[in-house]
């Protein structure tokens, strides 16, 4: 981790800082684990980098921690690493700013004290750091005590995720929502889109001339997004055994990669030509019918193996998970966007958990020159290929072939590559600080529309439906494996190959 005491030289002089106006943040669930892991942590780090000077942060949940126990508390959540340099008054300072409300979500008391809290600040904030079967009760909370639009003041939520679990439960929730907050006033966090290298996307698109020209269907042979873990369940098994890796990775994170790998270039950097665009995307996805649910998608299920070194059990095994489970803890998925530019390229997506490798990746492959004038002395040639890495060591490699020094013309694939970490000399700002530091200042770019997520559930809803229909057995993968061996039949033409796990 970086010591964020030390200013980086490099960054000198840009324009870096956008501060907010004073605000209040009240945090639902702020004895929960988001809270204790990436919202202090972030909130903290964005006043020692002084991105924020004016604000109060508020807790509210049901443990009697009071003032001083939320307090407590918090300094132990700055016990960090890269924190260890920063002074006792900075930290003293900003366990000043805290409050606690305790109460249940149910009841009206503790809404009635939030307006005595946040009175003052022109900014308003309710994060829902939740469970989500909470944040419809607190939403109804929230309007019935008319803290969703205050006089002279900016007020906005911010919702985690899971936004749904199919088309129909997001959209009731996008309902209830609406019901109180307009959608401007609402942020629904992917808090993939806050990393680095995921914004990166955009520039490397856009603000660059040499890939648009080849980012089509002329130049370019398919797409790979890979996001996978070498964890399994851990002690969320229960959770995990209603969502599965669809939900839980697919319908948010990989389609957002999704759509920025594959979006039209928007016209400016407003919000909404952003979103616009990204949207396309999604309702440009060609359906997959039950009857073809089989044909585009593969799932399966970690069975007992090793990860490093270590023996891991099962998912049937896990804590919380049933003997005859049929939760999907991998998935591939074969899809095609009916669009000018990617008629005919097929998009393969897939994420696991206990896979060989964690990583986020999309890998570009091109398509072969017309004629291989070599194929005397190289046979087949690998497809070039550019991989931009989200983590870890986020960064880009493009894979073309060179020659083999000698006599011959044999050729290999070799390397060229790009480290964010190497490059700019250091770690780029932890995801929630960005997206909280934009909720702040009321940039939604980073968040998702309704429609956005409409759109996606719309689209993973008929898959599930397929797969419910289905009650074949769900093929296992051995642990620190490349998944279930179907995947790899997904690709469908010999000259295909996954990138390595
Ligand atoms: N943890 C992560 O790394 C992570 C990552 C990405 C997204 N998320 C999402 O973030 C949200 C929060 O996750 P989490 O892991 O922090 O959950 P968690 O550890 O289970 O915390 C839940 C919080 O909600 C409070 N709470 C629950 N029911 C309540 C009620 N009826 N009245 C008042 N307070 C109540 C709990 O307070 P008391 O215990 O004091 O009652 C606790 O503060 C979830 O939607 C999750 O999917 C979490």
């Amino acid at each position: 981790m970086e010591d964020i005491s030390t200013p980086n030289p490099l960054l000198q002089g840009l324009e870096l800082t956008r501060e907010p106006e004073p605000f209040a943040i009240v945090i639902f669930g702020v004895t929960g684990d988001l809270t204790r892991k990436k919202l202090i942590p972030a909130l903290f780090s964005l006043f020692v980098k002084e991105h924020i000077s004016r604000f109060r942060i508020i807790g509210f949940a049901r443990r009697p921690w009071g003032k001083e126990g939320f307090r407590e508390q918090a300094a132990d959540m700055l016990d960090k690493k890269e924190f260890q340099n920063v002074s006792s008054d900075i930290k003293n300072t900003f366990l000043s700013r805290l409050e606690y409300i305790q109460s249940p979500f149910e009841e009206q008391d503790g809404y009635a004290r939030i307006d005595e809290y946040t009175k003052g600040f022109h900014t308003r904030i309710y994060y829902l750091s939740t469970p989500p079967n909470a944040y419809e009760p607190i939403i109804e909370g929230l309007g019935n005590h008319g803290l969703q639009a205050q006089e002279h003041c900016s007020t906005r939520i911010i919702v985690e995720k899971p936004f749904g679990r199919d088309l129909a439960s997001a959209r009731k929730l996008n309902m209830t929502l609406s019901k109180y907050f307009q959608e401007e006033q609402i942020y629904r966090i992917d808090h993939y889109l806050g990393k680095e290298t995921v914004q990166n996307l955009m520039v490397l698109r856009f603000g660059n001339g040499i890939f648009e020209p080849i980012w089509n269907n002329r130049y370019i042979d398919h797409v790979q997004i890979t996001v996978s873990e070498k964890i399994g369940v851990g002690t969320r098994g229960n959770y995990y055994e209603q969502a599965g890796a669809l939900r839980d990775m697919v319908q948010n994170h990989v389609f957002q990669l999704l759509s920025l790998t594959a979006m039209e270039p928007p016209n400016d950097l407003r919000p909404d030509s952003i979103r616009n665009e990204k949207v396309k995307v999604l309702s440009s996805l060609r359906p997959i019918t039950y009857r073809e649910v089989g044909d585009c998608t593969v799932r399966g299920q970690y069975a007992e193996g090793v990860i490093d070194g270590q023996e891991v059990p099962g998912y049937r095994e896990e804590k919380g998970v049933s003997e005859d489970s049929r939760t999907e803890t991998f998935v591939a998925l074969k899809l095609f966007l009916d669009t000018w530019r990617w008629a005919g390229v097929p998009f393969f997506l897939r994420s696991g958990k206990r896979l060989a490798r964690r990583t986020s990746e999309i890998a570009v492959y091109f398509k072969e020159p017309p004629h291989h004038i070599f194929s005397s002395q190289t046979p087949t040639l690998q497809k070039n290929h550019l991989i931009i890495r989200i983590q870890p060591d986020e960064g880009m490699t493009m894979v073309f072939n060179a020659k083999i020094p000698g006599y011959t013309t044999v050729m290999r694939p070799v390397k060229m590559d790009f480290f964010y970490g190497r490059t700019f000399g250091e770690t780029p700002p932890e995801a929630y600080e960005r997206l909280l530091l934009d909720a702040m200042i009321g940039d939604s770019t980073l968040y998702t529309r309704r429609d956005e997520i409409e759109s996606s559930w719309g689209f993973i809803t008929r898959i599930l439906k397929g797969w419910e229909e289905d009650d074949s057995p769900i093929p296992q993968y051995r642990a620190g494996g490349a998944g279930p061996e179907e995947t790899r039949e997904l690709l469908g033409d010999e000259k295909r190959r996954w990138s390595k796990l």
